[in-house]
């Protein structure tokens, strides 16, 4: 009984390593990344309630749950029909609100996101 318990608790201890090591914490996001034949630039909240992201330019089952820093970044400077941006801008917005690109070339990949 004592030997089982030990054993009990070195494979609990072993099975809580493994798990630490493969936990992703020290992982990126990694932008843009393939998923589902998709092409993400930012975090995702597809199938799940809070936003992730994939650690393989291509999603191979690692992944971590978005936090403040892992969102997608503005990219300065961009151009946007025939200017380019060094900030945030309200043109071509209909609301109003701030937005910057995602990319060096807003006019190509349209993609953004607000500031
Ligand atoms: C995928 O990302 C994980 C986490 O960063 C890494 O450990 C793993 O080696 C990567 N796999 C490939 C094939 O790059
Ligand atoms: C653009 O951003 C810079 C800082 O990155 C700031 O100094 C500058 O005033 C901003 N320009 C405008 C037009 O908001």
């Amino acid at each position: 009984s004592l030997s089982l318990s030990l054993f009990l608790s070195v494979s609990v201890c072993l099975l809580s390593l493994r798990v630490t090591a493969r936990s992703p914490l020290d992982g990126r996001c990694v932008f843009p990344f393939q998923y589902r034949k998709e092409t993400f630039h930012d975090c995702i909240s597809f199938n799940a309630r809070h936003k992730w992201c994939s650690l393989n330019e291509t999603y191979m089952g690692y992944w971590k749950y978005c936090t403040k820093a892992d969102f997608a970044k503005c990219v300065f400077p961009f151009w946007f029909r025939r200017m380019i941006y060094w900030n945030c801008t309200q043109d071509g917005n209909d609301f109003g609100k701030k937005w910057c690109s995602l990319t060096q070339n807003f006019n190509k990949d349209q993609l953004w996101k607000y500031c």
